[in-house]
């Protein structure tokens, strides 16, 4: 069968690995891809938003199942458009997609069904910011409603400050939404679950964790990761029961109630606090860069996986991992997540022998005139697996320092918590 995969970050460079090894596959195309994927599929340049033009390739090319990596497309309603038009297709539907695309959306859900959440306070106005903030302990996180590419949440620890982002959501900072979402501050570690959701059955996708600051030690502004590592030892049988029994499950019956289930991954940002789980966020796709660590481990052949979850016959499935573990460290741009050089040269990755363990996938890439180019700030993931944290991320650091490319830097303490406390991780 034809796949189509929407999307051009590592996150879909490493998707188009693991379809590329599936034997029902016969050909893949990208929508638009990267230089990465272009050596294993076609890549098409096409705007994703727009549907028309993307069904119009879809038919052209004979595309027996489409994938759809990032959110924006999703929350705009990619599925329900091509499957108005008999095309099948993997991922949510756009209400589904309101779990991500409108937080305000996410927190009613955790309301009125008991889920274990931050408090908040749904805001469209300053004086409802000044109200809350009477009855709130600093910090207080101050988030943009609407899709807003990893920049719409704020920590505030001054009440001055909470009512200057606020403002500055209501008048227009984000487009996706004039509405701000104010939630108390919880203290604890992060970590990402994942699962494969169709109809009538979820399963077990994988656990990471991200790093979300661009500097080591957690420093610096948030970007949209910094490098990740999967399993996430912190979740345990016993957490994982509760993030099911206590997050999941509510969640999946609410959209099936409304007669919206959910299908397609779906990412289960948590904070960890006393052994007890609190959903921060719901992402309705693959964390990038998450998915680099995670698809790796993955052994059952994912278009099978894919095409049960299109059936809504996931049951039937196994889904097998590998014991290995798996570390991404991500290379940037100078500059990023601020401004930044595109364009920066990148010549040696031919060069470079990489083990059956080890696996550059390209984010922000570009072939320009036959010539491998930068093309965004997250620009390459360098992942590999093996049996310790520790060895992996030597390894990895080896890999990017034979690369010996200028203007680039990157975290050298990714999975620094885990490392830190046990030296055999
Ligand atoms: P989000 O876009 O919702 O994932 O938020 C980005 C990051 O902000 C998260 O990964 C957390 O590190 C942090 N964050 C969001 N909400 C909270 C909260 N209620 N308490 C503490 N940290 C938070
Ligand atoms: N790495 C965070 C995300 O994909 O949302």
């Amino acid at each position: 069968m034809n796949i189509g995969l929407i999307g051009s970050g590592g996150r879909e460079h490493a998707l188009c690995k693991k379809i590329h090894e599936s034997k029902l596959v016969k050909k893949i195309f990208c929508l638009p891809g990267n230089a990465g994927t272009s050596q294993l599929a076609t890549n098409i340049e096409v705007d994703i938003l727009n549907f028309k033009k993307v069904l119009k390739i879809i038919k052209q090319y004979k595309i027996n199942l489409v994938v759809v990596g990032p959110e924006e497309p999703l929350v705009k309603g990619i599925v329900d458009f091509l499957r108005k038009n008999k095309i099948a297709v993997f991922g949510p539907n756009k209400y589904a997609s309101k779990l991500e695309g409108s937080k305000a959306f996410m927190k009613m859900i955790c309301a009125q069904n008991q889920i274990p959440t931050a408090k908040f306070k749904i805001c469209y106005k300053n004086t409802q910011v000044i109200n809350f903030l009477k009855r709130s302990e600093l910090p207080l996180v101050v988030k943009a409603d609407g899709l807003a590419a990893g920049k719409g949440v704020t920590i505030c620890k001054t009440k001055k400050q909470v009512i200057k982002t606020s403002s500055e959501i209501f008048k227009g900072k984000f487009k996706s939404s004039r509405t701000v979402v104010l939630e108390e501050f919880l203290k604890g570690e992060e970590a990402s679950y994942f699962i494969i959701v169709d109809n009538n059955n979820f399963k077990f996708f994988g656990t990471a964790q991200d790093h979300k600051r661009v500097y080591e030690n957690d420093k610096g502004p948030n970007t949209g990761g910094m490098g990740a590592y999967s399993p996430a030892p912190i979740v345990t049988k016993t957490l994982e029961k509760k993030i099911i029994s206590k997050i999941i499950k509510p969640t999946l019956k609410a959209l099936k109630t409304k007669k919206k289930s959910y299908n397609g991954f779906l990412y289960v940002g948590l904070m960890i606090k006393n052994d007890e789980p609190f959903l921060i966020e719901y992402n309705i796709r693959m964390g990038d860069p998450e998915c680099q660590v995670i698809l790796p481990r993955l052994k059952t052949d994912i278009v099978k996986v894919f095409k049960k979850a299109t059936l809504n016959k996931l049951k039937s499935i196994k889904i097998k991992w590998k014991k290995q573990k798996c570390m991404t460290i991500v290379l940037c741009a100078k500059g990023y997540p601020g401004s930044y050089k595109k364009n920066l040269l990148i010549n040696n990755i031919k060069k470079i022998k990489l083990s059956k363990s080890d696996f550059i996938y390209h984010a922000g890439t570009k072939i320009r005139k036959g010539v491998l180019r930068s093309n965004g700030g997250r620009v390459l993931n360098i992942s590999s697996l093996g049996d310790s944290f520790f060895k992996i991320r030597k390894k990895i650091i080896l890999n990017i320092k034979k690369l010996s490319l200028k203007n680039f830097f990157y975290r050298k303490d990714i999975g620094w918590k885990v490392i830190k406390n046990n030296a055999n991780y």
